[in-house]
């Protein structure tokens, strides 16, 4: 069972913490305990609160990123966590270098839960932030489904 989820973008201001808080109150609300955190491949905005734009787009739809603060993805989270979610090509390229040998944690593309879309654009630089949580809130009910339904071989 994927208990344990970790979503990584580039900087860990929008896309990242956005899915954090998107999966996050999907699970609370459908009583579906799980232990949920972001990073960042790059290091620009540790210790940052997420992107103001970002944070307002989502606050429009109930999602508070203010506690968030942006950290960089290590080597240690593939023993923290069992299921490793990159938001494009780019995340998942950097996670494969850093995953250890032995890892057994999963690791592909968020977007590989859902149809249309095979990854999640940056809105820092496309702006368009709604666009960006509207793809992140179907892929995380995806997501959630997934865990939720029952298989044989317990992988998410
Ligand atoms: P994110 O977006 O990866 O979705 O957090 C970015 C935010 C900032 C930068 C890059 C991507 N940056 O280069 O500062």
């Amino acid at each position: 069972m994927a208990d344990r989820i970790l979503f990584v973008c580039l900087g860990n201001i929008c896309r990242s913490p956005s899915a954090e808080a998107v999966l996050r109150a999907l699970a609370l609300a459908r009583g579906h305990a799980l232990t949920i955190d972001s990073a960042g491949t790059g290091d620009w905005h540790l210790g940052e609160p997420p992107y103001g734009p970002m944070q307002r787009a989502a606050r429009a739809r109930g999602y508070d990123l203010s506690a968030l603060r942006a950290r960089q993805v290590s080597a240690v989270d593939f023993e923290r966590f069992d299921l490793i979610l990159a938001m494009d090509a780019d995340n998942l390229a950097h996670l494969e270098r850093l995953r250890p040998p032995g890892s057994t944690a999963k690791l592909c593309l968020f977007t590989d839960y859902t149809e249309g879309a095979d990854h999640v654009p940056d809105p820092y630089f496309t702006r368009d932030f709604d666009g960006c949580l509207d793809l992140i809130e179907v892929a995380a009910r995806a997501l959630l489904a997934r865990l939720e339904a029952p298989r044989d071989d317990g992988q998410p």
